[in-house]
């Protein structure tokens, strides 16, 4: 194994020492602190890891680290870098027309999914800037959404791609004013922290970061439908860095049937 991966991302260049078996997701999110690309299933399912090597999409929970050994990586993070004529006024501040349509036409809901999906459509605009519906919804079809906006976050791409083509600011969605005017009721408004989702800073649970964090996984037995009679966990304790190890003998009351 190298000792050594340089890598570019969002066009910064980073030299770090390689671990073994780590993943192009943990050195981003853990040692780059670039929690914008998500995880969802940890095992190629749900594309919510989705990040650009090269140029090509890829599902980063799967992908080596080491194997981004000279490679070029965008992330959510980067994307509104790579917004074509960018307007000097909003420096720093101006969105990719993608987020900005993501934004506009109500895609964001719990926004889990949102950094998989933008980078998703992102390679797909690059190598098809007029896609069909049919060709969204297929090249999307790996990118999965548990909120499940998928019409809205199909509208978004359109209207993105239609965008890009054309120069002309992201159309937003013709929903008309409720006829009973109020201040705010009875308006289409954006969601208050749709901005945030789009651009990889809303901050998750598993985002976080405490001085001397301790680390829980759950272990289950993989036996459908089995009964357990006894349970070893004296290696389990034994192991280097384990601090607890909690059984049901733990947790107090009646004992019944379900998830720890
Ligand atoms: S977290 Fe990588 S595909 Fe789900
Ligand atoms: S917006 Fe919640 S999973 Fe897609």
């Amino acid at each position: 194994m190298n000792n050594q991966i340089s890598l570019i991302v969002n066009g910064v260049q980073h030299t770090l020492e390689a671990k073994p078996n780590e993943t192009l997701s943990d050195l981003l999110r853990y040692r780059l602190r670039l929690t914008g690309t998500k995880i969802g299933c940890d095992e190629a399912e749900c594309g919510a890891c989705t990040v650009l090597v090269d140029g090509e999409p890829v599902v980063s929970c799967i992908y080596p680290a080491e194997r981004a050994d000279g490679k070029n990586i965008i992330t959510i993070e980067g994307l509104a870098d790579l917004t074509p004529n960018p307007s000097p006024e909003r420096r720093g501040e101006q969105l990719h027309p993608l987020q900005e349509a993501f934004v506009e036409h109500g895609a964001v809901q719990c926004g889990f999914c949102i950094p998989g999906q933008i980078m998703t459509a992102y390679a797909l605009l690059e190598r098809n800037p007029n896609p069909t519906k049919d060709e969204v919804r297929f090249a999307l079809k790996d990118t999965l959404c548990r909120c499940a906006g998928y019409p809205a976050i199909e509208n978004s791409i359109l209207a993105a791609a239609e965008s890009l083509r054309t120069g002309e600011p992201v159309k937003k969605p013709h929903i008309p004013d409720s006829i009973h005017v109020h201040k705010s009721v009875g308006h289409t408004h954006t969601r208050h922290d749709g901005v945030d989702k789009v651009i990889g800073t809303a901050i998750y649970t598993d985002d976080l970061v405490f001085d001397d964090m301790l680390y829980a996984k759950a272990k289950r037995a993989m036996i459908p439908h089995g009964f357990l009679t006894k349970l070893d966990i004296s290696k389990a304790k034994a192991l280097p860095g384990v601090v607890a190890v909690l059984t049901a003998e733990d947790i107090p009351a009646e004992h019944n049937h379900g998830l720890v």
